[in-house]
């Protein structure tokens, strides 16, 4: 359960992050709680009249639908296979903004429209910082069903502990028709390039949450203010 506090942290980083957007550009769209409120802002400001060029890229249905109802314009990637900037929540940061993504079942469409964006923005709340990755968070592997028996001793045999993700007693199907493994590291992940190229190479894994090299910045809210992490290191966009 969130608390009213955490949700204000979102939002201080939604609009801290909104500071990327300008007019006519085309704007990829992330999934979760934290980018809920960016598309607050994106509906705040374009109802006070600025923003009226922006095109949205949403990157699952929960946002496409949201951002419908917000009167936010919304274009496919089809239409628009060129993104600006795309800011998107994540589930850890690395301090080499490395990131665990895809708590949220939608990190397949988040990868694709991650990897057409110019710059990748990262919103998150300061719990999400982690000095290893794997630490709170497991690793989502996206796979096709048909793969789904032969997988688990798979994802043993790197040091996971797989869990087929369920909710209300069903298993989870993601946008594309997947099932998700949530594959738990009990002490972290030692060199997450090696797992990333592993999972990558295994047929049957359609994607894995493991964004590496991706992020251009990360903005960061704490009780202490919003800090802003660049690739380069260091701080301030
Ligand atoms: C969605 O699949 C995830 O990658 C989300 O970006 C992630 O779970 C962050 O969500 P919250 O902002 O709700 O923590």
């Amino acid at each position: 359960m969130q608390t009213s506090g955490t949700e204000a942290l979102k939002r201080a980083a939604a609009e801290r992050a909104a500071e990327w957007i300008r007019d006519g550009m085309t704007v990829g769209l992330g999934t979760g709680s934290t980018v809920r409120h960016l598309l607050d802002v994106i509906a705040e400001r374009r109802a006070a009249g600025e923003w009226a060029g922006i095109v949205g890229v949403p990157t699952s249905a929960d946002t496409a639908e949201r951002s419908r109802r917000l009167g936010i314009p919304l274009a496919t990637l089809d239409e628009r296979p060129r993104i600006d900037v795309t800011i998107d929540g994540a589930d850890e940061v690395d301090p080499a903004l490395r990131l665990i993504k895809g708590l949220g079942a939608a990190l397949l469409r988040e990868k694709v429209v991650a990897s057409v964006s110019r710059t990748l923005v990262i919103v998150a709340d300061e719990s999400k910082v982690v000095g290893r990755l794997g630490t709170k968070a497991p690793v989502p592997v996206e796979v096709d069903p048909f793969a789904a028996g032969v997988l688990p001793d798979f994802f043993r045999s790197l040091g996971a502990q797989p869990m087929l993700r369920r909710m209300d007693g069903a298993t989870v199907v993601t946008d594309g028709g997947h099932w998700i493994f949530d594959c738990r590291f009990p002490d972290g992940i030692d060199n997450p390039e090696a797992l990333e190229a592993a999972l990558s190479n295994r047929p049957g894994v359609v994607e894995n949450g493991l964004f590496l090299g991706m992020a251009a910045a990360a903005v960061i809210a704490g009780e202490g203010g919003v800090r802003v992490l660049t690739a380069g290191g260091g701080g301030a966009a």
